[in-house]
């Protein structure tokens, strides 16, 4: 008896059978907006937001963006280089945008961007960037691996590419270099 040929996979099938964190996800799934106002509370003594508060919300902002990428939970492995370009005064307004630049294997740098706004005037100006390193964990906090980004657009692929120039320096850094 002669034997028929395998039958030829479908898409969907395909699909299927493909563990969830091998399915890639564009960037604009972990695309995140945070709004704060600088209230009292946040200031230091000359009336300016405290660093600290600053570089809270750039990690709770860069968190959710690892978050809705991955659909995991992370920790912070590491914050890069953080410059704050200008000071921001008590009651304004303090825009932080967040998205995914690049995956590794268990980890994603996430890339925000922290502008602040004077509400009487309207004026927005940059004042700090941050590229963070996140780490997605087991329930037996181990990590675990996460879904590849596919970056689609022109922008995308450029912050893709640096993103994984800035990886290769940091574990380099950290002594954890391949
Ligand atoms: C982050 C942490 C999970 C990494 O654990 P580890 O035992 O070093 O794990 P591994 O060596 O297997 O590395 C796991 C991933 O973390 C990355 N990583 C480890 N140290 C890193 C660092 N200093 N900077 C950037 N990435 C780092 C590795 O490159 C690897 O990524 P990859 O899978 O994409 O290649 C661990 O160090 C930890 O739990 N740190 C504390 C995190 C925390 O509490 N954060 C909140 C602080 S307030």
């Amino acid at each position: 008896m002669s034997k028929s040929p395998p039958k030829k996979k479908t898409n969907s099938a395909i699909q299927a059978s493909t563990p969830v964190s091998a399915i890639a996800r564009p960037v604009s799934r972990s695309k995140t907006v945070m709004t704060e106002m600088v209230l009292p509370q946040h200031t230091n003594s000359l009336g300016g937001v405290f660093g600290g508060v600053i570089m809270s919300w750039i990690d709770i902002c860069g968190a959710i963006a690892a978050q809705r990428h991955s659909g995991l939970r992370v920790v912070t492995a590491s914050i890069d280089y953080l410059q704050f370009v200008q000071p921001v005064l008590s009651g304004w307004t303090v825009n932080l945008r967040a998205s995914v630049n690049y995956v590794g294997k268990t980890s994603m740098e996430v890339g925000v961007r922290v502008d602040a706004e004077n509400p009487m005037t309207g004026v927005t100006f940059h004042t700090a960037s941050a590229y963070l390193t996140f780490v997605a964990l087991d329930e037996k906090m181990r990590p675990i691996p996460v879904p590849p980004v596919e970056p689609q657009s022109e922008e995308e692929r450029r912050r893709f590419a640096q993103a994984k120039k800035r990886r290769e320096a940091r574990l380099r850094l950290a002594g954890k270099a391949n």
